[in-house]
């Protein structure tokens, strides 16, 4: 049966496919590889930053699948070392090009950093929107937003973020950003939806998915798709990367989503960095 992944509607107009594939931590050797696997079996969304070094690999993939630019979303987002206004134009423009594309569908600040920059996001903000004006970002939106910068946004910018990319899984629910942004028509993309792999051996998941002859990895994800979240899931392995993708044709009743949800852990679930004091700079 052939692959139909939702698309969802932006606040912009716009619309991005809901499941996704995710390059963090692809070396760019193995980049081409894992997006043409990705395309092979479906995925259409390409999650990239220029932090992860492998923005270029990820403009290469594209076009060697033949596929037309217009049938590929692509996200890429700004490095934590160019929130000044001009290092953030010359930063896009980097991207553009590891690219080779002259648009990109969506470009997100990837950290808040409150504690640099006299923790002025809303200037960075000001400039996506520049290149949301002139055509180069079909979309714009954030990442690692707690709801105090996104209220700063609201009242400082007048561009709403289409969506706030945050981490979210089993875990680790980040309910209280993601209500935010359910108020206020800011989707939620959920980064390490299945945690890493963390939650994948959890006995109320792997009990599930015994239930439904399905992976805990598909279970995880169908929680995700059915709260009505973005993902994109990392794998370099090709029978995980198809495996990801057969989330639509089965559902959760509301005891599975329930038990699911249940094993939020709240802060102490968290895997990656608190948005409110990350400071990293790279070299
Ligand atoms: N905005 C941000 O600050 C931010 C931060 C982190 C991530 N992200 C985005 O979110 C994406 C996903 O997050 P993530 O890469 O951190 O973690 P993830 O997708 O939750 O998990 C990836 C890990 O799970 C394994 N895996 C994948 N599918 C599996 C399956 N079906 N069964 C068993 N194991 C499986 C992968 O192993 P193998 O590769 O070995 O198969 C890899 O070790 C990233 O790639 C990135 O695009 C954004």
């Amino acid at each position: 049966m052939a692959l139909t992944i939702p698309d969802i509607s932006l606040n912009d107009g716009n619309t991005i496919p809901q499941l996704g594939f995710g390059v963090f931590q692809i070396e760019p050797k193995d980049t081409v590889a894992a997006v043409t696997t990705a395309f092979e079996v479906g995925y259409r969304h390409i999650d990239t930053a220029e932090m992860y070094g492998n923005e270029a690999e990820v403009g290469e993939a594209v076009r060697v699948s033949g596929l037309d630019r217009s049938s590929v979303y692509v996200t890429s987002k700004l490095n934590n070392g160019f929130h000044r206004p001009d290092d953030a134009r010359r930063a896009f423009d980097s991207t553009l090009a590891a690219l080779k594309m002259d648009y990109i569908d969506l470009f997100l600040i990837h950290w808040p950093l409150p504690t640099l920059y006299d923790g002025d996001y809303v200037s960075t903000w000001k400039v996506l929107e520049e290149f949301q004006r002139d055509g180069r970002a079909r979309s714009i939106g954030v990442s690692n937003f707690q709801v105090s910068h996104l209220e700063r946004l609201a009242a400082e910018a007048s561009v709403v973020p289409v969506v706030n990319q945050i981490e979210a899984h089993p875990y680790f629910g980040n309910d209280e950003v993601r209500a935010y942004g359910r108020e206020h028509n800011i989707l939620t993309e959920a980064w390490s939806p299945i945690a890493q792999g963390k939650v994948l051996d959890d006995p109320t998941v792997v009990d599930i998915a015994g239930q439904l002859d399905r992976t805990p990895a598909q279970v995880v994800l169908r929680w995700h798709v059915q709260r009505g979240d973005i993902i994109f899931p990392k794998s370099t392995t090709p029978k995980r990367i198809e495996e990801n993708t057969r989330i639509f044709d089965f559902e959760l009743d509301d005891a599975a989503m329930e038990r699911i949800t249940a094993l939020n852990k709240g802060e102490a679930g968290r895997q990656g960095p608190n948005p409110d004091t990350f400071a990293y700079l790279p070299n």
